[in-house]
């Protein structure tokens, strides 16, 4: 099995290092167009197998996608990151015509490909793609409710003392600072709901602690995050590779699912050797379904910039 992570830099080298040392493939395509980048990077990785003790040959190329050919998953993570005080929706300008470019590449070698996008403003981009390559809808996954999920159990289990691991907890509709939303409802530790352990507005500190998570990290380091955004990616390539059929959330073309259509937006999936296999319906209450209806438009709008 081959899989290829199209961009070296922070985030997709971190994808890249998680699906080597996870031994997900045989063989590892990292691709970037930065002369040299993706192949020192691919070199100085290889030197840890050793160290680690995996076996997944990773191989580094300057732009040339003769050699990401028959790629079973392909990993988007190229184009700009925001920097402190940018807004994800600015980068759509430039990064819409490098993951348009980057996907039909991939295509064409490889055109079984479940792709992944991470690219921002990544819910545009997830559009984006199923608008552009003609794939069956499944095929196409964005990554960012996985990354807004685990922030999310990390913020509750700092409130809670508890283990992450042990905590159930979703994100829905937009991977942005104000169009995501946690569902507070219906996050559990250990089947018990923590609306239990917590009260309202401790609840409500850490739903805002997970909408402005990546800001956060913005600010602290000064560009965007790479660890969890990179082992996000990881994850979803492992449940697609393994079948292992696990539950994200993830951008995808909703067909009348949870009241939109003609958009890709964050929903609870089965991730598996298919792509996304199905949407759960969790079901939302009327505050929860008005909140996805306005993320909805905030996302649709920014689609709209692809049009002009
Ligand atoms: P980075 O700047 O470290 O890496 C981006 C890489 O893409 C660079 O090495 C660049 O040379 C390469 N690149 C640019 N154009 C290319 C092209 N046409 N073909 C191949 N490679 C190309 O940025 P970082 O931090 O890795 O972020 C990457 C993207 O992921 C950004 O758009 C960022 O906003 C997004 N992101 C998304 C997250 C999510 O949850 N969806 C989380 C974190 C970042």
């Amino acid at each position: 099995m081959k899989i290829t992570v199209v961009g070296a830099g922070a985030v997709g080298a971190t994808c890249a290092d998680n699906i080597a040392r996870k031994e997900l493939a045989q063989e590892l395509v990292l691709l970037d167009i930065k002369e040299g980048f993706a192949e020192g990077k691919a070199i100085d990785m290889m030197q840890t197998a050793a160290l680690l003790g995996f076996d997944t040959k990773i191989t580094g190329v300057t732009a040339d996608y003769s050699k990401t050919a028959g790629s079973a998953v392909a990993v988007i993570t190229s184009g700009l990151p925001r920097k402190p005080g940018m807004t994800r929706e600015e980068l759509i300008g430039i990064n819409a015509g490098i993951v348009k470019g980057v996907a039909e590449n991939i295509l064409k070698y490889s055109p079984d490909a479940i792709i992944i996008v991470i690219s921002n403003p990544m819910d545009t981009m997830t559009y984006l793609a199923l608008k552009s390559l003609g794939l069956p809808k499944n095929k196409i996954i964005g990554m960012g409710g996985a990354l807004d999920n685990s922030r999310f159990k990390y913020y509750l289990s700092e409130a809670l003392n508890c283990s992450a691991n042990d905590l159930q907890a979703f994100v829905i509709g937009g991977h942005g600072d104000t169009t995501m939303i946690p569902l507070t409802r219906f996050a559990t530790y250990q089947s018990l709901p923590v609306s239990n352990l917590l009260d309202e507005a401790a609840l409500a500190k850490v739903a805002a602690a997970t909408m402005v998570g990546g800001a956060t990290l913005t600010g602290l380091i000064g560009t965007s995050a790479w660890y969890a955004p990179g082992a996000a990616g990881a994850a979803l390539v492992e449940s697609i590779v393994r079948d292992e059929k696990k539950l994200f959330t993830c951008s995808v073309a909703l067909d009348g699912e949870y009241g939109q259509k003609d958009i890709c937006l964050g929903v609870p999936v089965v991730i598996g050797r298919n792509g996304w296999e199905s949407i759960i319906d969790y079901k939302l209450n009327e505050t929860e379904q008005a909140a996805f209806n306005k993320s909805a438009d905030a996302v649709r709008n920014m689609n709209s910039v692809l049009t002009e």
